[in-house]
């Protein structure tokens, strides 16, 4: 089966989220399952970069003979020329194969993937993603000789036009199916209704069935109604969007798609996320030499400059918003401190957050120590060397940081929701005489619940057995790929087969 990944962003090429983790990580996870995915990607300047240096301007015969194929030229989408490059995902020439839209004037600019480098959205970005969008229907339809698909899988709101186009506008009208994926209902892509009429649909596409979404144009919603399924990434949130506090608006559409919601919850790569074989700490280790941890925790304190003791060290690692509840965090500090805590902190965003966490730094000097920016391997090291993740989400699809501290030895303290209540075990009676527990979960996101939270991880750390057999049970459970790869294959072949033509 072929199908063609639509996603905005991608590990290693370019991440803001977990999305580019989990976009990354599938090709490898379906493949096994006879799954054969190549991923799409706009051409960002650091997309560009990595493709080769010398692109897009080949200077030598030698340096165009190593640079990435151009396959398709456009003269323009909606005014604006483009290319279609290939590559693959890793490089090698064997990888996953990697196509890039190449249309400089809407991608190759500074700043991020969505907005320029004060953090302000684009104000084209309605435009950009529908050029994207357009683009990978125009390849799924076969523009590229020799290239063809059976599915074509879209990512969030960036992807969502895809399948809209391949609904109510297929190239040559050659369509095949999709599959929507919702990493998180909070950014829904909505833009004016002036955009629909640059972006190339019919005016049978202006309908409840299809981009109008509130008098404007809505992209996640143009790929909910357009999917012939939709999935999310954890079966939690599959149930928690059906309710207006997670559906965001989009519940009512959510629940009348009854059975074609499916909740498949991501893994995590274990070439990027393994403590026995990660470069990036000091020192490695496995389930049966949890010993060894000790290292990567004295080397933590060191690089925080907290201070060097045996009592519990909590990280944080996550974008600094309302949604990851780092205000209630900025509330419990004290808490923490007072019971003996320490805590490191990584994490970019609100610059109101970043003052409340660094004024807590301040006041706790030695215990609290935070790091604004954003840094992947420090995000190891942490991983590898703090006893325990903090994340206090008000909604999380999935959330990957408590998988990577699972996988690390570092007991996840998760709010009930979403990703984060499938795949923690809770450390009550019941779960720790069986040596299930792996974590701690809380259920309100408010300062009870979270300081409670934070009292009980305390008071479990005390008691070493019980502590070590939480991380053991943690590194020892499965966050692989494995079931997830094949839930994903079997979902694509059950639409694609009901979906061939007779
Ligand atoms: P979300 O995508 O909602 O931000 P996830 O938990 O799914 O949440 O994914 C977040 C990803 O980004 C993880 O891989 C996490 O390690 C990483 N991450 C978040 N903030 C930072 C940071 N400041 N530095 C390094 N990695 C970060
Ligand atoms: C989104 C969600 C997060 C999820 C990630 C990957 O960013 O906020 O919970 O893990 O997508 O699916």
């Amino acid at each position: 089966l072929r199908v063609l990944s639509l996603a905005s962003e991608a590990v290693p090429f370019i991440k803001t989220g977990g999305l580019a983790d989990v976009a990354g990580a599938l090709p490898a996870a379906v493949a096994p399952h006879g799954v054969a995915m190549t991923t799409m990607l706009p051409g960002y300047p650091g997309v560009l970069a990595r493709l080769g240096a010398q692109y897009p301007a080949p200077k030598s015969k030698r340096a165009k003979a190593a640079g990435p194929k151009v396959i398709h030229e456009w003269e323009a989408i909606f005014g604006h020329p483009a290319r279609l490059l290939a590559e693959t995902l890793d490089g090698a020439a064997d990888g996953a194969p990697l196509l890039v839209l190449d249309c400089p004037v809407l991608f190759d600019r500074p700043g991020g993937p969505y907005g320029n480098e004060a953090g302000q959205d684009w104000p084209d970005n309605g435009l950009r993603f529908a050029v994207f969008a357009r683009a990978a229907a125009d390849v799924a339809g076969g523009i590229v000789e020799g290239m063809e698909f059976d599915l074509l899988h879209a990512h969030d709101w960036q992807a969502g036009l895809a399948p809209a186009y391949l609904k109510f506008a297929p190239y040559g009208g050659h369509s095949i199916p999709s599959v929507m994926t919702i990493h998180n209902m909070a950014f829904q892509g909505h833009f004016p209704a002036a955009l629909f009429h640059q972006i190339g649909l019919p005016a049978s596409a202006w309908a409840m069935n299809g981009v109008e979404y509130h008098g404007g144009v809505g992209m996640l919603k143009a790929g909910l109604e357009a999917a012939h399924a939709i999935t999310t990434v954890s079966p939690t949130y599959a149930l928690e969007i059906r309710e207006p506090h997670f559906g965001m608006g989009l519940e009512g559409l959510i629940r009348s798609r009854g059975a074609q919601v499916h909740g498949i919850v991501n893994g995590i790569d274990p070439a990027e996320w393994n403590p026995a074989t990660d470069a990036a700490i000091k020192s490695p280790f496995t389930v049966r030499s949890l010993a060894k941890r000790q290292a990567n925790k004295r080397a933590l304190e060191a690089e925080f400059g907290l201070d060097r003791d045996d009592g519990p060290l909590f990280i944080v690692v996550s974008r600094l918003t309302w949604q990851k509840g780092m205000d209630v965090l900025a509330q419990c500090i004290d808490h923490l401190v007072g019971l003996g805590g320490r805590l490191a902190l990584l994490g970019s965003g609100d610059a109101g957050l970043v003052g409340e966490l660094s004024a807590a730094a301040a006041r706790h000097p030695g215990r609290v120590a935070v790091r604004i920016g954003y840094d992947e391997a420090l995000s190891h090291r942490m991983q590898a060397g703090g006893d325990a993740i903090l994340v206090p989400s008000r909604f999380e699809p999935c959330g990957l940081t408590q998988l990577y501290g699972l996988a690390y030895g570092c007991v996840p303290v998760v709010a009930r929701t979403g990703g984060l209540a499938d795949t923690v075990v809770d450390a009550n009676l019941a779960a720790v005489k069986a040596g299930a527990a792996t974590g701690v979960q809380f259920a309100a996101v408010d300062y009870a619940s979270l300081s409670g939270a934070i009292t009980r991880a305390i008071s479990l750390y005390s008691q070493q057995d019980v502590w070590r057999a939480m991380q053991k049970a943690g590194m020892s459970a499965d966050f692989t790929w494995r079931q997830s790869g094949a839930a994903y294959a079997h979902l694509y072949r059950s639409i694609a087969l009901e979906n061939s033509p007779a």
